[in-house]
């Protein structure tokens, strides 16, 4: 990566720090220094090119869109601290070309040859526990989409550790937008924009893919896109298989479960959300109840496999209220109680049959809530006809037969992301990219991460609802 970004800037800032330097920031410093003291040594250099207007560390966290304020109480502070080493790399390269401060980078012209397609993105996510990127153009053609999840570093905390999974992203981001790059066979220069995720998500790693992509605009002379990775769930239909605006959209993730009605690029309206746990949470935490480990979704549906759905009876939350909200932390107790009940270890058929229990009281759950969404979307949108369900629970079998069940009784079409492009991707965040480039949108470099970033700002916050709504 770094050769292109040489290769594309006048030489002077990177040879002043040189490579091995800024492989140093990012690779071999201690952790602890990485944190307090990433800001430190901007200043050193801002001194060295205090002659471009840049004087101070300050100066170059408000030009990247990272200051004290954003996320606080989240320790954002400190973990932009964490990507000096990428902020060392922005900075220098940025006031090398003479861009700093613009608010956009400078576009340089595209090459006049293009076989077929007019418009090529680069994606890259880090918002939770995958490092992604992928090259998609607009023919719907995903050129590469290369996924590195972090099992390994998270498994003996038995969940993802915010700290443990930015530190990662850290470690490996560079070599994973290499590898997209290579197997899409483009170069920085071919691309039109750079989009990432900025939110919302584990601020740590954001911070650590988007300011990856900030370097390589500023470097490559592209536009930047910043995406919210909720809106990267949405439109991967759009990707997949063209369907058009409006659809009704059940958004099932680690973090987030909605109901939605999307409308167009960045028009989003919200019918209902969780109150409490989001339907992948709280896979997760019952998968660790049950002792099946970490990544919980997929090792609680292989566990269903062999078991009994009707075996323990466990509530259907929320399935009495008006609306279309939902509610899982009620179901998670109900388990725990259960697992109690049967007291000491449990036997592989008694694990199975919770786990089936429990899979098929999520999956009833949303069926019946996106059943009332159905009709409430209808009522306002009589000419929707495809109700799509996307987020790395969508990746469940039981779930989507469950709602194909549903939209075939209604008359309606659903839509549904392979496995690979339900669970968090960078080919999602490159389409939501291109298509908000070719709606002419782009972001200012100094756009900040968001911690938290609703797809429809003016929904009403959820009775009960605490800060998944
Ligand atoms: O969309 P995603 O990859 O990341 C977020 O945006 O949160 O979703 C991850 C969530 C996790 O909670 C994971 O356990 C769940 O999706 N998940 C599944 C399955 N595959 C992933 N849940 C149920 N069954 C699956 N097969
Ligand atoms: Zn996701």
């Amino acid at each position: 990566m770094y050769g292109d970004i040489n290769a594309s800037v006048h030489q002077g800032a990177v040879q002043f720090l040189g490579e091995q330097a800024l492989a140093a920031d990012l690779r071999q410093r201690s952790v602890k220094h990485q944190i307090t003291g990433g800001f430190h040594r901007i200043d050193d250099e801002a001194a060295a090119f205090g002659q471009f207007g840049v004087r101070s560390a300050q100066q170059c966290r408000r030009h990247l869109g990272l200051d004290h304020g954003e996320g606080a109480g989240t320790g954002a502070y400190n973990k932009a601290g964490l990507i000096g080493g990428h902020a060392t790399l922005v900075f220098c390269i940025t006031i090398k070309v003479g861009t700093w401060p613009q608010r956009h980078p400078r576009v340089k012209s595209r090459p006049a040859k293009r076989k077929g397609f007019d418009v090529i993105v680069l994606g890259i996510e880090t918002s939770c526990d995958e490092t992604a990127a992928a090259v998609v153009d607009d023919t719907r053609r995903i050129r590469s989409n290369v996924v590195l999840s972090q099992f390994d570093e998270h498994r003996p905390f038995g969940g993802v550790v915010p700290e443990v999974a930015a530190r990662a992203h850290l470690e490996h981001v560079d070599g994973i937008i290499a590898q997209a790059m290579k197997e899409a066979g483009v170069s920085f220069a071919e691309l039109d924009c750079v989009a990432a995720t900025t939110g919302p998500g584990l601020i740590g790693g954001v911070l650590v893919g988007a300011m990856s992509a900030k370097a390589i605009c500023v470097a490559a002379g592209k536009p930047f896109v910043a995406v919210n990775h909720l809106e990267g769930h949405a439109l991967t239909v759009r990707l997949t298989d063209d369907v058009a605006f409006p659809y009704l959209l059940l958004l099932v993730s680690g973090g987030h479960c909605q109901l939605l009605i999307c409308q167009g690029v960045g028009r989003y309206t919200r019918l209902g959300t969780t109150i409490d746990d989001a339907a992948g949470e709280a896979f997760d935490k019952t998968a660790k109840m049950l002792g099946l480990g970490y990544p919980g979704g997929p090792l609680l549906e292989k566990a269903a496999e062999g078991g009994d759905p009707l075996r323990f009876d466990f509530p259907r939350p929320m399935a009495h209220r008006p609306g279309c909200d939902f509610s899982f932390s009620g179901l998670k107790t109900s388990v725990r109680r259960a697992v109690e009940t049967l007291g000491g270890s449990l036997d592989a058929q008694t694990v199975s049959d919770l786990a089936a229990s429990f899979q098929c009281a999520v999956a009833e759950t949303l069926v019946a809530r996106t059943r009332k969404a159905i009709d409430m979307a209808r009522a306002s949108h009589p000419e929707i006809t495809h109700l799509v369900v996307a987020g790395g629970v969508a990746a469940n079998r039981a779930i989507g037969g469950a709602l194909s069940d549903l939209a075939a009784s209604k008359g309606m079409t659903l839509v549904k992301p392979s496995p690979a492009l339900c669970t968090d991707n960078g080919a999602m965040i490159a389409w939501a990219g291109l298509e908000h480039f070719r709606l002419g949108h782009t972001d200012p470099l100094n756009f900040k991460a968001r911690p938290r970033w609703p797809l429809d700002p003016d929904a009403p916050t959820a009775a009960f609802a605490g800060v998944k709504a």
